[in-house]
């Protein structure tokens, strides 16, 4: 079964949750295991009893513009990471739009669904970021750090060599909070011109079906944002967590499932080790695997009950790459017993 390609050659809206089902362990989704913890739950289940008024965005915004250190003008709440490609590029006009490749493919989906043109940056080798890869005349440069797919995380000092007076760069952490601590997070600069910054709570905390994130933006910016989204996009209980998960208690639980995380990539990584070609240095919950010379891997575990994501709906990778989540020793074990039959 090869990607059904489309306008842009590939199928930009495939997504991990299309890989799993029934009796597959998943290996194809990059949200943490066991989540939402019971304390979040008890607190969205609680959000319920407001809902028959509109929701008020004002402690949640005051929650993440503390978080960040930042105005609240600053700070725009997002249906998920999602609507924020949406909302830029219905609040943008850009005359070159860029985005940098392998990475997540709805903000280029939403560019293109807005009617601007996408010109892409696909990196290559260990797919580390060149900024001198990017045409000076991009008035819009997307990015993602850490990288999905590739799972490389750009130091700072490189994706702020993009930021310039002129242009608007988006750097979407929607997996930054994966690593203990949140190194290279862009979130807190307000130094650097028409920089954006996109937050996810869909991967740490489980909320994929709750839709929440949010936007930190200069105030001028910001406000485009907001005259972009419909009205009350955001709803309460997604409120109420963003403001639950924005405190030095949810920051230090994050942390701790980072460092929990990292000692299962390593493990991961050890155990692929000779197996397959690991791309870059993997900083984030998924590791991006390559078989050269087969791709038929995804489908051979698939029959042995095992979902990775495909690699070949992202641009610059194809079917010799597969996308595998980072789990628990004995899930991974499962996994390598089968890729050692698969490659054999
Ligand atoms: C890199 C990246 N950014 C953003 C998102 C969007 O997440 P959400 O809209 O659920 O916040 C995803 C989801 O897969 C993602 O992988």
């Amino acid at each position: 079964m090869s990607a059904p390609p489309t306008e842009a050659g590939y199928d930009l809206h495939h997504h991990g949750d299309a890989e799993v089902g029934p009796g597959l362990v998943d290996l194809a989704v990059n949200v943490r295991a066991g989540t939402p913890p019971d304390w979040l739950r008890a607190r969205i289940a609680a959000s319920l009893a407001d809902l028959a008024a509109y929701p008020d965005p004002a402690a949640a915004v005051a929650a993440v513009a503390a978080r960040h250190a930042r105005p609240e003008d600053e700070v725009v709440p997002t249906a998920g990471g999602a609507e924020g490609f949406v909302l830029l590029a219905r609040a943008l006009r850009p005359r070159h739009a860029v985005v940098v490749h392998p990475q997540f493919t709805e903000p280029e989906a939403a560019l293109r669904a807005a009617g601007h043109a996408v010109d892409r940056v696909v990196l290559t080798g260990d797919l580390t970021l060149d900024p001198d890869a990017v045409p000076d005349d991009a008035d819009l440069v997307v990015v993602g750090n850490p990288t999905n797919p590739t799972s490389v995380r750009h130091p700072a000092g490189l994706l702020a060599e993009l930021a310039r007076p002129g242009r608007t760069l988006v750097v979407d952490e929607a997996f930054v909070d994966t690593a203990p601590g949140e190194p290279d997070a862009l979130a807190g600069r307000r130094d650097l011109p028409g920089l954006v910054v996109l937050r996810s709570l869909t991967k740490t905390w489980g909320l994929a079906g709750l839709r929440v994130g949010y936007a930190l933006a200069p105030a001028d910016l910001a406000q485009r944002l907001r005259a972009a989204a419909p009205p009350w996009s955001v709803s309460t209980p997604a409120l109420v967590a963003l403001a639950a998960c924005s405190t030095p208690a949810a920051r230090a639980e994050a942390d701790a499932a980072a460092r929990a995380m990292a000692d299962d990539r390593a493990y991961l990584l050890g155990a692929l080790d000779g197996l397959v070609e690991v791309r870059g240095t993997p900083a984030a919950s998924f590791v991006l695997a390559r078989t050269p010379g087969r791709t038929d891997v995804r489908a051979r575990l698939r029959e042995r009950g095992l979902a990775v994501r495909r690699g070949d709906t992202f641009p610059g990778l194809d079917a010799e790459h597969v996308r595998i989540a980072v789990r628990a020793p004995e899930i991974t074990d499962r996994l390598v017993a089968a890729l050692r039959e698969v490659l054999r």
